[in-house]
């Protein structure tokens, strides 16, 4: 758990962080989040001393960071930096192993750990560890420094802008890999961000700031729906409904019980299949997607071919790993109203316009119970 009690940052005349007070449970993620110049990165550098508050507490695992001797500290806690940061004159590999040598690890532990940790960040060991980072895309430099930051294994990560200098597609990318990442490992992690779908997309909660002040710590949920000031509301944006879609997976709405025909032998496929539907998914004999059977085709006796559409999964499906709001994207762009999901190509469910509908209606009623405070439009004075 991180525990920050009234923490002030002061330089000068200026109070970069004033008075902050929020609580991250373990295996949390919290997003920071706010206008540039707020005091995100200056909060974040608290909490493992590389700045030094002018007042408050803050308590990592139930220890004040004050107690603490800063290096060992930092041991224990992970660093992204804003931009990156790897060092330049060193490989892949010497970068990840930083920490790991601070801590006396041996060579024959460090070198599999190096190997590991590309793999858990997408990233071929054979191919990366011998590169320097100037040979690296933004994206695979994210990458990088997110490994570096998990390489002692540490149970608190902070992350200062991980995925800022890469475009949008990689970007999505990046949060699906952090993600999965995160659902394995379950860090207590500290994530500053601009972007608020990126926010939505990943914190357990969200605190965020204006002017070095907290303005509102809940979950995304409760920060679209009951902001608790005008600011909170017009940060966090107009299309809520649509943003909300960011926290849901595609697998954790589609349905499963879907109608599916079989390709077999000597052409032919298993018209039975069709029921009542209209039309239902065609796959082939390992369960790959390969079009769909327009039912109505069959029953009017036209050709199988007539009535089978065949698609590319890789361009006319989408993964379960995915948001409800991405897949709605897709489904728009392909002009869809249903559309498959697969993994890999093996045909595991489907998300419906309809699906997508009923899921918005049913998180209205879960914020409705649980929040019961009534909505404030003042600005707090
Ligand atoms: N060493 C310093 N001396 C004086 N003022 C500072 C110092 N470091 C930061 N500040 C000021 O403190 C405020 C908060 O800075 P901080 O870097 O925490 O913002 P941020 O929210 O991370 O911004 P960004 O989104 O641009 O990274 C800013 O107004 C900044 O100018
Ligand atoms: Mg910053």
């Amino acid at each position: 758990m991180i525990r920050l009690d009234n923490v002030v940052k002061r330089y000068g005349d200026t109070t970069a962080v004033d008075g902050v007070s929020f609580e991250v449970p373990t295996g949390e993620v919290c997003v920071l989040i706010g206008p540039s110049g707020c005091g995100k990165t200056t909060t974040l550098r608290m909490i493992n001393r590389l700045i030094e508050p002018s007042g408050g507490t803050i308590e990592v695992d139930g220890r004040d960071i004050m107690s603490a001797r800063p290096e060992e500290l930092r041991r224990h806690i992970g660093y992204v930096i804003q931009s990156v940061g790897l060092f330049p004159h060193l490989t892949v590999a010497d970068n990840i192993a930083t920490v790991p040598r601070l801590l006396g690890w041996k060579d024959e532990r460090i070198k599999p750990r190096i190997g590991e940790l590309l793999e858990l960040v997408g990233l071929d060991p054979d191919e990366y560890a011998g590169k320097y980072p100037r040979q690296l895309s933004g994206g695979e430099a994210q990458r990088i420094g997110v490994a570096r930051a998990l390489a002692a294994d540490p149970p608190v990560l902070l992350m200062d802008e991980p995925f800022g200098a890469v475009d949008p597609l990689n970007r999505g990318h990046l949060q699906g890999e952090f993600a999965r990442i995160q659902r394995e490992l379950k860090k207590t992690v500290i994530f500053v961000t601009h972007d608020v779908d990126e926010a939505i997309r990943l914190a357990d909660r969200i605190a965020l700031m204006r002017d070095g002040r907290l303005q509102q710590y809940d979950t995304p949920e409760a920060l679209l729906d009951h902001p608790a000031n005008k600011f909170v509301h017009d940060f966090m944006g107009a299309d809520r409904a649509l943003k909300r879609l960011g926290r849901v997976l595609v697998g954790d709405a589609m349905r499963t019980d879907i109608e599916v025909a079989r390709i077999l032998d000597a052409g032919d496929i298993d018209r039975d299949a069709c029921g009542d539907a209209r039309f239902v998914y065609l796959v082939d004999g390992n369960g790959l997607l390969r079009g769909w059977v327009d039912c109505h085709d069959l029953d009017e006796g036209r050709s199988i071919d007539d009535a089978v559409t065949e698609i590319d999964w890789r361009e006319a499906s989408v993964a379960p790993d995915i948001s409800l709001k991405d897949a709605l994207s897709t489904m728009i762009g392909l002009g869809f109203r249903s559309i498959p999901v697969t993994e890999s190509g093996t045909l595991v469910g489907s998300i419906t316009l309809s699906s997508i509908e009923a899921t918005m209606t049913s998180s209205d009623s879960h914020i409705t119970q649980l929040s019961g405070e009534t909505l404030s439009s003042e600005e707090p004075s």
